[in-house]
């Protein structure tokens, strides 16, 4: 079932820009506009910009733009009638659906058809739970005992999953959806041998959904009910295509605005603590799942805070090889401090003792920054001994020398030395030291890569070379197919190329920076500039005094009828415009940096965007007038107009002469060069209109 175009206009009126980035990174005012790290690449340094009043968003950084919805297809890597579920949900608009529709059993990509299986899962578990009389007396039971309301266990979408082999994959089976996709998403198991079987992954467990930042179940974590040492306590969701765990962590979506708020995320190790704090009014908490921490998993935080507090339940052995992670957090350039837990306790069982007053005192009382608790845990231990201590010193200043600012360096310098009754120079220069070996490690490394690009490429392209490091970030971002009749009536089709994907690299949404296109051809500028003013003033009235009434895009469309461009994406949006005109429509602004097709999309929005708009108050205070573009539009589209016509004029000369030079026959030659002639005297035509001297 497709959405009516009415509603979609509800939703995307309904989409307010801001607040649905907001959900995914913290955006900071900057002038009218407003900024972040990009949530698409990795930065430390904001060139991500929103701007409300237009209602879209664009990175300097990496080039990725559009509006709301295409937002969300980009960062949740879903299609376009799925990004405007998404937001129908956040905003309360109702589709009227009640089945898989046509659209979501043909869904725009496998990513896509996870989801959609994901989501079919988690709501039934949560019927189980509830709905089912196994469900009430074993699953729902636990929960309360545990202590868990009806209400955190509605935020947490908790569920049960039933003791059969088989409960969930019959029932979706049942209802539509494909065995392959449940596979996939981990939900079903197939086994072979002794003739087909297929079953349920998790069974007679209880169940806790895993959400992405926006909501979306990803996975799930299932917990055994009674203690069977032949089974994991824990049963978790495989890596698949939506779910990767190193960059997800438990309880994000719930937490995150409490993050924000508060600017602090407490982090803890199991989805039984985020839950417990949650319940107990301590929202701002995440859980890393009982695995290290990683970069992902850091930079997924300061999209909302820079400020870590890590709830630890460890003993020390278990706090000592966490410190990898608090050191990354500090790379980072986030602030850590640390709450270690009486032994015995975690933070899920110490609130329910102690309540969530005596908890929030613990956790202000307790918390000391990392630095600080990482020499006293070492002074501990290393007690007199000079060959130990000399070793914490090196260890120390590693941590230190991690920040990547320099003041919180100074400080921490001068409160380790403090600590360990030091000289702070001693430390600053061992310091130094660590850091010029870290620069030739990075020349080295530097060197290793720039080798190995260039073995690259002479090899074949399905050939690709392992890479030591994190590999670059490639660009996804194929053409949208998209079948959604969202553009007044006209149905378009945009096939997508399918993204190769080289041998080794992951699929992720992060884009390359823009290919370096080459110097634009004369031609391709004038297009250019033709589609800019289209877009940008093809509803104004060209010249309200000498022909009210006549929009630029009438007279430009007339001036250049018959015309091709050159340019590729130039003649698409041309040929939207004149489709449209023909039907009676003026397309405007909003139409295409709405458009669904993101090369239409992000090629309007650059344009839209790259007029640079001089301060009014210091035009003012100078008394200068500036004409603005409207004061000159007839002007500008007249001569754009002549200098498209000049360029193809001339890209028909260059033609006529080379074909000129190939021709044997002599009658063919004189045709031609009676078509070479005219073009020539249309060529001292425009450069007389142009006011340009031909030189000869
Ligand atoms: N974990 C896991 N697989 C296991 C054990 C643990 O994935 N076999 C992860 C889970 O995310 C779990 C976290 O590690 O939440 C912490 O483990 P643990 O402290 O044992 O679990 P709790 O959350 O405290 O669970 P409970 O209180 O129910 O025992
Ligand atoms: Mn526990």
């Amino acid at each position: 079932m497709r959405i009516d175009q009415e509603t979609i206009d509800r939703i995307k009126q309904a989409a307010e820009i801001a607040d649905v980035i907001g959900d995914y990174v913290s955006l900071k005012k900057k002038g009218a506009n407003l900024s972040a790290c990009c949530p698409f690449h990795g930065e430390k340094t904001p060139s991500f910009s929103v701007s409300p009043a237009k209602g879209i968003y664009k990175c300097f950084g990496c080039g990725k733009a559009g509006d709301s919805v295409r937002f969300i297809m980009d960062i949740e890597g879903i299609g376009y009638g799925e990004a405007l579920r998404h937001l129908a949900k956040k905003y309360g608009i109702e589709i009227q659906e009640t089945k898989l529709t046509d659209e979501q059993l043909l869904a725009q990509n496998e990513r896509e058809s996870l989801l959609i299986a994901l989501n079919y899962a988690n709501s039934f578990y949560q019927k189980q739970l509830t709905q089912s009389d196994e469900g009430r007396a074993i699953g729902y039971s636990y929960f309360k005992e545990r202590g868990f309301s009806d209400k955190t266990i509605k935020t947490f979408e908790l569920g049960y999953s039933l003791e059969s082999w088989d409960a969930f994959t019959k029932d979706a089976l049942k209802n539509g959806y494909n065995l392959d996709i449940l596979e996939k998403a981990g939900l079903s198991l197939r086994r072979t041998e002794g003739g087909d079987k297929v079953f349920d992954r998790f069974r007679n467990r209880v169940i806790f959904p895993i959400h992405n930042v926006s909501g979306k179940t990803i996975a799930f974590g299932a917990r055994i009910l009674k203690a069977d040492k032949n089974q994991a306590k824990y049963l978790n969701s495989p890596e698949t295509e939506v779910y990767h765990k190193s960059n997800v962590l438990y309880g994000i979506y719930q937490a995150k605005n409490a993050i924000r708020s508060k600017d602090v995320c407490y982090l803890v190790e199991g989805y039984t603590d985020v839950i417990s704090l949650h319940q107990a009014g301590i929202e701002n908490v995440v859980a890393s799942s009982g695995t290290s921490l990683t970069l992902e998993q850091i930079r997924l935080i300061s999209r909302f805070t820079q400020n870590v507090t890590v709830l630890y339940d460890g003993d020390a052995a278990g706090i000592k090889a966490s410190l990898r992670g608090m050191d990354m957090i500090l790379e980072e350039g986030l602030n850590v401090k640390l709450v270690v837990f009486p032994e015995g306790d975690d933070p899920d069982s110490y609130v329910r003792k102690i309540g969530s007053e005596a908890f929030t005192a613990h956790i202000s009382e307790h918390a000391t920054d990392f630095i600080t608790f990482k020499a006293e845990l070492f002074l501990q231990e290393a007690g007199k001994d000079p060959f130990k201590r000399a070793e914490l010193i090196k260890d120390m200043v590693e941590s230190i020398s991690k920040i990547p600012d320099s003041i919180k360096r100074q400080v921490f310098f001068q409160k380790t030395a403090a600590l360990m009754q030091m000289d702070e120079a001693i430390l600053i220069a061992e310091s130094n030291k660590i850091t010029l070996e870290r620069g030739k490690q990075r020349e080295k490394d530097h060197q290793r890569e720039s080798n190995r690009q260039r073995l690259q490429q002479d090899l074949p392209n399905n050939v690709v070379l392992q890479n030591h490091q994190a590999p670059p970030p490639i660009d996804n971002n194929g053409w949208m197919s998209f079948s959604e009749d969202d553009m007044g009536g006209v149905q378009e089709f945009y096939t997508s190329p399918q993204p190769v994907t080289p041998v080794n690299q992951p699929t992720n949404n992060t884009p390359l920076v823009p290919k370096q296109t080459a110097v634009k051809s004369y031609l391709a500028l004038q297009e250019q500039e033709c589609i800019r003013l289209l877009i940008n003033h093809g509803t104004k009235e060209i010249d309200p005094d000498v022909a009210p009434g006549i929009t630029l895009m009438q007279y430009v469309l007339g001036e250049i009828d018959g015309i091709m461009f050159s340019t590729p994406i130039y003649q698409e949006i041309l040929n939207l415009c004149r489709e449209h005109f023909l039907r009676g429509r003026v397309l405007d602004i909003s139409f295409f940096v709405g458009h669904p097709n993101s090369n239409i999309q992000q090629e309007t929005i650059n344009l839209v965007s790259e007029q640079h708009s001089v301060s009014e108050s210091w035009l003012k205070r100078h008394e200068i007038f500036v004409p603005t573009e409207l004061d000159r539009l007839a002007e500008m589209a007249f001569t754009n107009i002549l200098r498209l016509k000049k360029a193809v004029n001339e890209e028909q000369l260059k033609d006529l002469l080379a074909q000129i030079g190939q021709t044997k026959d002599a009658n063919e030659q004189t045709r031609l060069l009676g078509l070479f002639m005219q073009a020539k005297e249309i060529e001292k035509q425009i450069a007389k209109e142009l006011g340009n001297v031909v030189v000869r």
